[in-house]
């Protein structure tokens, strides 16, 4: 595995690796670096598909609001390596920002309508830097395949969206959600977590289980009724600050809210929370096909 900084000398690696053997596609994994399990289930899915896969970790500034924690994002590089080695990178990409941004940018993607609700409401601007880093790094890259986890649900659907409407050649790999044991969705920002937030935060996994749950047994049977179940489940919890809790269509990501009607077959239902524990905001969903 090489690790790189440039591009240029990111887009030599790839051109070698491509003429050297009859390895020809590329998958790339973009990640903000504190690798876990998650992100290892993306580099390993990534390998499957893809003859050279390329993953990229960087802290991309411009995603990150005013008072949100750009300078205290957890960072690692040495381990990062090691964990993209194990998984199965031939190549990993860590820019610096002047590298990515060597003057502040003047072009920005950004996508309409996905991007409203959910954490696009919370965070401003968020999904125009992400947006933007990741047609930077298609472009840079120029992948076949990009791999994107599900814990960002609203991510996926937005990238989609972009892909999409800019004809961008690359094909989008939604992957699973990878939790602990005990359901926690693994984070970068779980570190931030006291043991005894930690343990309050199961709430998360719990509600959308519970609402799943009741949604295929038929005990409850609109969005609404979802939605207050995974409130009132989610308030057990004495120190759970909800941002958001949602139930919209996916990938549309419309609400479902104000329609008391029952779901229909083959729906496909995102089920959408963010939730503070002390200072720390978790975000968790459940993509549900009704039956
Ligand atoms: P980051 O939060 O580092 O996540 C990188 C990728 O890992 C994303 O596609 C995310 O959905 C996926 N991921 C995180 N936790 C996961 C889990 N528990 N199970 C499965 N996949 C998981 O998302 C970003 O970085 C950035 O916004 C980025 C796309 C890199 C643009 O800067």
């Amino acid at each position: 595995m090489k690790a790189v900084r440039t591009i240029a000398e990111l887009r030599e690696h790839i051109q070698e690796l491509k003429s050297s053997s009859d390895k020809k596609t590329v998958g790339l994994v973009p990640t903000m670096g504190y690798l876990h399990q998650g992100h290892a289930s993306l580099i390993r899915a990534a390998k499957e598909k893809s003859d050279i896969v390329v993953v990229s970790i960087f802290v991309n500034p411009i995603q990150f609001g005013p008072g949100e924690d750009f300078e205290t994002y957890p960072r690692d590089e040495q381990r990062d390596l090691a964990a993209a080695e194990g998984a199965g990178a031939d190549l990993v990409f860590l820019p610096s920002v002047p590298v990515m941004y060597p003057k502040p940018t003047k072009t920005k993607i950004a996508v309409s309508d996905v991007t409203s609700g959910l954490c696009g409401a919370s965070r401003p601007g968020h999904f125009d830097g992400v947006t933007t880093v990741v047609s930077k790094l298609f472009n840079i890259v120029q992948p076949d395949y990009a791999f994107f986890g599900m814990k960002d649900a609203q991510q996926v659907a937005v990238i989609q969206q972009m892909v999409f409407d800019l004809n961008i050649n690359v094909q989008i790999i939604p992957c699973p959600i990878i939790r602990e044991e005990d359901g926690l969705a693994l984070s970068s920002r779980n570190v931030y977590l006291s043991q005894e937030e930690r343990s309050q935060a199961l709430v998360l996994s719990r509600s959308l289980r519970e609402t799943k749950d009741a949604l295929e047994q038929g005990r409850i049977r609109t969005a609404g009724q979802a939605r207050d179940l995974l409130v009132s489940t989610i308030s057990e919890s004495k120190v759970a600050v909800i941002d958001y809790v949602e139930v919209v269509s996916f990938p549309e990501l419309t609400s479902l809210e104000n329609e008391a009607r029952i779901m229909e077959q083959d729906e496909s239902v995102l089920m959408a929370l963010a939730v503070k524990f002390g200072k720390t905001r978790l975000i968790d969903n459940c993509l549900i096909q009704l039956k």
